[in-house]
């Protein structure tokens, strides 16, 4: 990252919060579950499927984690009733992990149990490392006796070269992706090139293995890689799919559709919408560096 770029997500929190929503708009489908259905819905008659996400993370209390529960019942049966072509991914924080981890355990099965009624899938999102462990504790745990269920391996970490082994050996449903939160050098490869080189090695490990993988990247060089890996492995349309987040790349969107890729995009919704804009924005320099400019620009009309 450069200096200005670094220096422009060091004072993302200067940004008053109306001014990080107005910029972070496009990664959010709104604040309500209709705005989800009605994004989802664009999206399905372009040929794109999605993956609903409740906004929220890190709850105290075992009622925001209930709270979380009956918010995923509530998508999971709009996706039913709009028939709509969308599973969903939670966060394991959302669900109470650092609150206890067998209470978020349970909190994720029902989740689970109410996708397999109406024969949908649950994605458990990844999130930073203090949360590895416990997340994929959950997930083996739980595909002991759901099959709807999947999770993330992020290719910035140092442990998922072992990860990823251990997860094609049992032929995991995973998202693979770079990973987002800011974690320290021992935990985390910091060079590009690096993250680049393990995301590729896990598309070959996973893929070769038999898992099924959502390949999670705006980076053309990581489709390319994807598509690498899908020819060597002669894999059909239905064993991978791409995956996206909702505002990145429409054109990027447009091309893996158009090579008859099943695509997935990430459809975030809901009020707690600030932690995950401000990830967003910080992977976007060019717009947080707009979303900072305006200060100075209001300042100085003022
Ligand atoms: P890279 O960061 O190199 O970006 C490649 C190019 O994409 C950039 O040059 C830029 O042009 C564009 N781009 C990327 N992000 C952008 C943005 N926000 N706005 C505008 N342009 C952007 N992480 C995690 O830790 N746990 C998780 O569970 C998930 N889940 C997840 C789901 C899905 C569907 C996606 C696509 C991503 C995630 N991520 C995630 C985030 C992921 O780890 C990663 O941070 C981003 O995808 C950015 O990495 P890229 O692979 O796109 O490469």
């Amino acid at each position: 990252m450069s200096l200005m770029n670094k220096a422009i997500v060091a004072t993302l929190p200067l940004v008053p919060k109306p001014l990080v929503r107005y910029f972070a708009g496009r990664y959010i489908a709104g604040d309500k579950l209709e705005d989800a259905v009605r994004v989802t819905k664009a999206l399905n008659k372009r040929g794109m499927c999605a993956t609903v996400d409740v906004l929220g993370e890190e709850v105290d209390t075992r009622e925001e984690a209930l709270a979380a529960v009956r918010n995923y019942k509530e998508v999971l049966a709009a996706v039913d009733a709009e028939k709509l072509d969308a599973n969903v991914s939670l966060k394991p924080t959302m669900f109470g992990l650092k609150i206890d981890k067998g209470f978020c355990r349970e909190n994720v099965a029902v989740i689970c149990e109410e996708a397999r009624r109406y024969g949908n899938f649950v994605r458990i999102d990844m999130e930073d490392s203090s949360c590895t462990r416990d997340t994929l504790d959950i997930y083996y745990s739980l595909r002991d006796t759901y099959d709807n269920v999947g999770t993330v391996i992020q290719s910035y970490l140092r442990r998922s070269l072992a990860d990823g082994v251990g997860l094609a050996a049992v032929k995991a449903n995973l998202r693979l992706c770079k990973g987002i939160y800011v974690e320290p050098r021992e935990i985390a490869y910091k060079d590009k090139a690096v993250v680049n080189a393990n995301y590729a090695f896990l598309l070959d490990v996973l893929l070769g293995g038999g898992c099924y993988v959502g390949i999670a990247t705006h980076d053309e060089k990581m489709v390319w890689e994807g598509l690498r890996a899908v020819y060597k492995f002669g894999l059909k349309r239905d064993q991978y799919e791409f995956q996206m987040l909702l505002g990145v790349d429409a054109e990027l969107r447009d091309i893996i559709v158009g090579q008859n890729h099943r695509l997935r995009i990430y459809v975030p919704f809901g009020t707690a919408w600030y932690p995950y804009s401000t990830r967003r924005l910080k992977e976007n320099p060019h717009l947080a560096g707009q979303c900072f400019r305006n200060i100075f620009v209001k300042y100085e009309f003022k």
